[in-house]
């Protein structure tokens, strides 16, 4: 049930929360209803367009939400955060605060998903000890494939033989890098689009955690050892069937930059 309500004191019978809806189900009789409310995506664009706040969904009451509109990062703000970030490939030995965490996640979950599914599963590790035993435990089934000629073949074979011979010569793990933390997004096979929503949820936590000083790594590394060995993918409790999107690190950098890479031009094919 979607609790649909408007409240006909308050609606000037605008028609925009209809023209707004993406499920077009919205119909004006005189107050808008929605009579087949199975189609509904529950993204709350009209709840969030009704200019007058009649419209209350899902439990959503207007009068109790946030009215002013926030201060937004200017573009130059935006353009200076993209442009400053680097991958961190070296972290302080120490935990981020647990509330900090929980932020990061809360809103970076508002990214946006297909057809509104939000079905993204952020698993987390929360502190550097959990890390340092999965660092061991990844050397360990590393180690084991390398001594009995089952890496795969390839690329991947190539990047797991080194990663396993730095972690021999040097007991350096270029996989975890040492970071506190480590995000995995996943989304069930099922979802409309799982690959995607968990691409663009890792995306938008990484420029959030970049504004707060913080350091991440896109961890492919991870992933091909995530891809020969299924039960770290289980020890890390993420559902079997769930696609996992990626992972990467994240955590307070031990690096500083001093100055942007200059990447541009982009490569444009324009039209028009
Ligand atoms: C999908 C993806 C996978 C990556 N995997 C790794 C990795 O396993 N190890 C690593 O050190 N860097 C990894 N990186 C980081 C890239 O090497 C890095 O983004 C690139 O060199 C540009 O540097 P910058 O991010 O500092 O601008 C990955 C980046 C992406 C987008």
């Amino acid at each position: 049930m979607l609790q649909f309500h408007v409240d006909e004191t308050l609606c000037v019978r605008c028609g925009d929360c209809a023209a707004d809806c993406p499920a077009g189900i919205i119909v004006l009789n005189d107050l808008p209803e929605i009579p087949d409310e199975e189609r509904c995506y529950r993204c709350l664009h009209c709840y969030a367009v009704c200019p007058t706040g009649a419209l209350s969904i899902l439990g959503n009451d207007p009068a109790q939400a946030e009215t002013e509109v926030p201060e937004l990062p200017s573009p130059a703000q935006m353009g200076n955060l993209i442009r400053w970030r680097r991958s961190v490939r070296s972290y302080q030995d120490e935990n981020l605060p647990p509330e900090l965490i929980d932020e990061l996640l809360d809103t970076a979950c508002h990214a946006p998903t297909g057809v509104n599914a939000r079905d993204v599963l952020f698993t987390v590790v929360r502190s550097k000890e959990f890390m340092a035993s999965f660092s061991r435990e990844i050397m360990a089934r590393l180690s084991e494939l390398e001594e009995s000629g089952k890496l795969p073949g390839g690329l991947a074979g190539q990047y797991l033989a080194f990663v396993v011979s730095a972690w021999r010569t040097q007991e350096r793990d270029v996989i975890l890098r040492g970071a506190p933390h480590l995000l995995v997004t996943s989304a069930p096979k099922g979802a409309p689009c799982p690959v995607q929503d968990t691409h663009v949820a890792l995306a938008t936590f990484e420029l959030l955690a970049s504004s707060h000083g913080l350091g991440t790594l896109w961890d492919g590394l991870l992933m091909m050892a995530l891809s020969v060995c299924p039960d770290l993918v289980e020890r890390l409790g993420i559902p079997a069937d769930h696609t996992i999107g990626y992972a990467m690190l994240f955590g307070k950098p031990a690096v500083q930059y001093h100055r942007p890479a200059r990447r541009g031009p982009a490569k444009v094919n324009m039209l028009g």
